[in-house]
């Protein structure tokens, strides 16, 4: 049921803070150390682990891309992100040190599950991230690690994203636990930070409405740009995936940096580009470099719509929107920038009059490779 709301979508949008909850739910022993009851892989081969490879498609994929920047800053074991169908057919580098973690809403993606079936052939474990309890890819993993979002209706992912990359982070954390990369009492700050999520997307969504407003005045966009440095580069190609699958436009996510080996040839008077921008209260000048970029698409003639921490008074100049968020550590941020891209793509394709849970040519799992 909708629950009241207009789509599904819109309800799972609004679901978004309970599934990242539920997914964080009882996962620490009363020590406060994280147990993840459900990964059945001997602790042994974890610590061996050298190398983890993310098989995912679509948004799952993207989910991978976040939590490669965690994962790495994290447990110091190199992340490679592929697309199942990719991996599965370029003769992939596996051994036994290697856990692939497939990520599926699903479970049911058959180039996941031909990707998972492939690493296990090469001797790699298999830790599966996955939403629909009793489905395929779960029966076929060593290990299953649940996302609590609930049943996804919709056919674009919303809620499953976001509970992948919080289910990925506990992944994370727990093997930094593991094998010692963290110390105990920076796990449990990392876990509190992550507690502190749904109350800020639920935020997040109740500031929905301005972002409603200026899609629904971009009715006849017929090409966005997204742009984000960091976590914030898959947070814009899922922006832009959105906004293909629910609104039929042409849109492109590009990581910031790579601008001016390319993509700022498509910039012209009044193109509309979407920033996403890291927290400034963040190491590595990540700030200061995107300020630089959307001085540069400006310069160009870009409409700027700004996706910007509380506080953040250094983009006010340069953005012509501002859609601002509440303030979190930079590798959660993710989990706030992506909402006003739901909620634009999903208010877009409204205005355009497009049936929104049920995008033309789409199905909500694909099970043909
Ligand atoms: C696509 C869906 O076909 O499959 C996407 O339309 C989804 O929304 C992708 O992200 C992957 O699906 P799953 O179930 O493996 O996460």
């Amino acid at each position: 049921e909708k629950g009241g709301f207009d789509s599904f979508m819109d309800k799972e949008i609004h679901d978004q803070p309970q599934a990242v909850a539920d997914t964080l739910r009882g996962r620490t022993d009363a020590s406060g150390a994280l147990v993840l009851d459900d990964l059945r892989i001997d602790e042994s081969v974890l610590r061996a682990v050298n190398k983890i490879i993310v098989v995912a498609c679509g948004t799952a994929a993207y989910s991978g891309h976040v939590a490669k920047y965690a994962i790495e800053h994290w447990c110091r074991i190199p992340v490679e992100v592929e697309l199942a169908h990719e991996f599965r057919y370029r003769d992939p580098i596996v051994d036994e040190k290697t856990l692939v973690v497939a990520v599926t809403q699903s479970g049911e993606t058959m180039d996941t599950l031909m990707a998972v079936r492939h690493a296990r052939e090469q001797g790699a474990k298999v830790i599966s991230i996955v939403n629909t309890h009793g489905s395929t890819i779960p029966r076929e993993s060593d290990a299953v690690l649940y996302t609590h979002a609930g049943p996804e209706i919709a056919v674009a992912s919303t809620k499953a994203f976001l509970a992948q990359i919080t289910a990925a982070y506990l992944l994370g954390l727990y093997l930094a636990q593991l094998r010692g990369n963290k110390f105990p009492d920076e796990i449990s700050t990392l876990l509190d930070d992550l507690r502190d999520m749904p109350r800020k997307i639920q935020t997040v969504i109740e500031r929905g409405e301005y972002v409603r407003a200026t899609a629904r005045s971009m009715e006849d966009s017929d090409k966005v740009l997204f742009l984000g440095r960091h976590v914030g580069f898959p947070v814009a190609l899922e922006g832009a995936l959105k906004l293909k699958e629910l609104a039929y436009i042409h849109a492109e996510g590009f990581a910031a940096g790579e601008l001016k080996h390319g993509p700022i040839a498509l910039i012209d008077e009044g193109q509309p580009v979407f920033v996403v921008v890291p927290s400034p209260r963040g190491r590595d000048s990540l700030h200061s470099k995107i300020i630089s970029n959307i001085q540069e698409i400006r310069a160009r003639g870009a409409r700027t719509l700004v996706i910007a921490e509380d506080g953040d008074d250094a983009v006010r100049g340069y953005a012509d929107e501002i859609f601002w968020i509440p303030k979190a550590p930079t590798l959660l941020q993710p989990l706030l920038a992506v909402v006003p891209l739901q909620i634009f793509a999903m208010a877009l394709a409204t205005a355009k009059g497009l049936d929104v849970d049920q995008p033309r040519n789409l199905a909500k799992s694909v099970t043909v490779e």
